[in-house]
């Protein structure tokens, strides 16, 4: 790792001595993936783009561990409304996994590196961890609502930082998840109102 790192800084330090871009090109060789932006020719300028890519990074950790809270509440429910509660919690988590998947790909697109698996979701997720202690259908609905207002608060926010930044296509991505997060925080606030 150490020696990763030294040969990051040296070849930095050549690119900037003799700036010749082939010594650039081998410190990047040497970061690990995660850390690298791909070449992209879509024009959106290159710090733009690392902002973005870090914006929606952050939102597929949340969706993921917002996806397997869901899987959790599916998997564990149970009482009276057993079956209801456990094939509404299907559907959400489906529709989730579908914001996951347009998340990545978005990132990828934009010449990023998505942070796709459990163990990087868990690093950086804003979601609030489960509470395993109860598997009470009521309990499982409030637990799930609150989670799914924290992500749908963070999603709108994020609808309008994307546009202040220039990137309408990812806005409009974030305005097609806020819808879905705001029909599932329908669905789950309904069984209380
Ligand atoms: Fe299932």
């Amino acid at each position: 790792m150490k020696e990763k790192a030294g040969k990051i800084v040296f070849y930095y330090f050549l690119s900037y001595l003799f700036s010749p871009s082939i010594f650039l090109f081998m410190a990047i060789e040497h970061m690990p993936l995660k850390e690298q932006k791909f070449r992209t020719s879509i024009d959106i300028p290159e710090k733009t783009r690392h902002e973005i890519i870090s914006i929606l990074n952050s939102d597929l950790a949340g969706s993921s561990d917002l996806y397997s809270q869901t899987k959790q509440a599916h998997w564990n429910v149970k009482g009276e409304n057993f079956f209801q509660l456990h094939e509404l919690f299907d559907d959400l988590a489906d529709e989730v996994e579908d914001a996951i998947d347009k998340i990545a790909e978005r990132v990828t697109a934009l010449g990023g590196y998505a942070m796709g698996t459990v163990r990087m979701a868990a690093e950086t997720s804003y979601i609030p961890e489960y509470d395993c202690h109860s598997s009470k259908g009521t309990d499982h609905v409030k637990m799930l609502a609150e989670r799914y207002a924290v992500y749908a608060k963070r999603v709108r926010e994020m609808i309008d930082t994307t546009a202040e930044l220039g990137d309408i296509s990812t806005s409009d991505l974030y305005t097609e998840i806020s819808r879905m997060t705001d029909k599932a925080l329908w669905f789950l606030e309904a069984h209380f109102q």
